[in-house]
């Protein structure tokens, strides 16, 4: 079947597919909140709903956290494809910084082209919807799907997917294909496509350091009692060393250093760190002084405070002297670091840190481990070829800094590699104030999709 009919297609009915994203926009879909709960299930409700209108066979299934979509659509011979998304999306605050409602989102005209700013436009709804667009534009032109698909979309990605493992365990089977497609990434630079071969892992953190049984007078008790917000501050402090040396033991067991042969295909990808950089007003590179830019954001493990928080933080000023201090901590974690040994260790060394009358909570938040995808399955040279051909740009092989815990779990559960191409630039500020999606990536990601199908499916 043809490929030039869809392409023509999707040009045509473009503005359609971005009032369809736009309605998915509207749902605050916020997997982290328990307050946005029923609006993680009308999101997978939508879709189920619209992929069945494509001849999907659709459910939205339930698990202890937000359901799962799972749809089945099409027969064939070709390579049976599963894409993976996630519906869900990322807190929005602070609110205060956005121009607009993040949950009511419009096309604005800017000096680099129309974008659709919302939360979840890039990260990950305009891209989960390029391949839901792509499968729409191939049966309205021939009739079918291009041949046997899985949809795979998850709900609780962007919170540490703790219902991931057992759902893929429990359904194993059926969600077995092929090969895994993931569209949650990435171009190169704003402008080369993609396939991302490596991610790193990611463990969370949240403790409290408790001193008094309540807050205090600063004036009354100070000087005599502890403060856990500086016994927080301190221990934080002594994260890194001066080079920038995460300090937490045995932090850099199963940390490999890059193959000769990464080491010269990431030089000649010559990144430009200072304009990365100078984008978010910084000029600087921090982190370890002897490692590469592209090395410290790919293939070099991190610790990076997230939050912390305690005592009077509101309008004015209160002397108060505070029973508790908190903070959110992330690790991300590359090669065979294990985020369970860390999780031990880190608490560990910060509980041997806590001076007398001081204890700590512990809450513990997503962990996943790095992952390496292998690039052997032919589909990859499809996947190449097709971003090739769209962008008119040889497309790369690149690392991400970012995790995205499904990555390996396909291969651990299912056997199954996984290719990772997205079209998100590094200007969306996902996870950030004014999130958006340029439509020129999400116009060429769906024509990118329909040239894999063309290829594959
Ligand atoms: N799409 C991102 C991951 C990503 C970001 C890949 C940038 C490539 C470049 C994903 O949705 C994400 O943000 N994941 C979280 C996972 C975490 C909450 C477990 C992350 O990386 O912080
Ligand atoms: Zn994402």
């Amino acid at each position: 079947m043809t490929l030039a009919p869809v392409l023509q297609k999707i040009d045509a009915t473009l503005p359609e597919a971005i009032d369809r994203l736009i309605d998915l926009l509207r749902i605050p879909s916020i997997s982290t909140d328990a307050a946005y709960r029923p609006d993680c299930a009308r999101a997978a409700d939508w879709l189920v709903a619209d992929l069945a209108a494509l001849g999907f066979d659709a459910s939205s299934r339930p698990t202890p956290g937000h359901p799962m979509v799972v749809a089945h659509g099409g027969s064939g011979f070709g390579t049976h494809l599963l894409f993976y998304g996630h519906y869900d999306v990322q807190p929005v605050d602070p609110l205060s910084l956005w121009t607009r409602d993040p949950f009511d989102p419009a096309i604005e005209e800017t000096a680099k082209g129309r974008i659709l700013r919302g939360r979840g436009a890039s990260d990950d709804k305009g891209q989960l919807m390029t391949f839901i667009e792509a499968c729409r534009a191939w049966k309205a032109v021939h009739g079918t799907l291009p041949g046997k698909l899985t949809i795979f979309l998850e709900g609780e990605e962007e919170s540490g997917s703790p219902s991931l493992i057992p759902f893929l365990k429990a359904n194993a089977e059926e969600l077995h294909a092929d090969v895994a497609l993931i569209c949650d990434t990435g171009l190169f630079e704003s402008r080369a496509p993609a396939i991302t071969t490596m991610l790193r892992g990611l463990l969370g953190e949240e403790l409290t350091i408790h001193a008094a049984t309540r807050d205090l007078h600063s004036g009354m008790y100070g000087g005599l009692a502890q403060n856990p917000i500086h016994i927080l501050s301190k221990i934080l402090a002594g994260l890194h060393d001066a080079e920038g040396r995460v300090q937490v033991p045995g932090f850099y067991d199963g940390v490999t250093e890059l193959s000769d042969e990464l080491r010269s295909q990431w030089q000649n990808l010559a990144f430009d760190h200072a304009r990365f950089l100078g984008d978010v007003g910084l000029s600087v590179p921090a982190g370890e002084q002897d490692r590469t830019p592209l090395e410290k954001l790919w293939s070099r493990p991190t610790a990076e405070v997230n939050g912390i928080w305690g005592g009077y933080t509101g309008d004015g000023f209160k002397t108060v002297l505070p029973g508790e201090a908190h903070a959110k901590v992330s690790f991300r974690l590359v090669g065979k670091q294990d985020p369970f040994q860390l999780r031990e260790n880190f608490r560990a060394w910060v509980e041997a840190q806590l001076p007398a009358d001081c204890t700590v909570e512990w809450k513990g938040h997503g962990n996943s481990p790095a992952s390496v995808m292998s690039i052997d399955h032919p589909a990859f040279a499809a996947c190449r070829t097709a971003l090739t051909e769209e962008w008119g740009i040889p497309a790369a092989y690149v690392g991400a800094g970012g995790s995205i815990p499904v990555a390996g779990y396909f291969k651990t559960y299912l056997g199954m590699d996984a290719i990772l191409m997205g079209f998100a630039k590094d200007d969306d500020q996902i996870h950030s104030p004014n999130e958006k999606y340029d439509l020129d990536s999400f116009h060429k990601g769906i024509r990118c999709w329909a040239r894999v199908l063309a290829k594959l499916a």
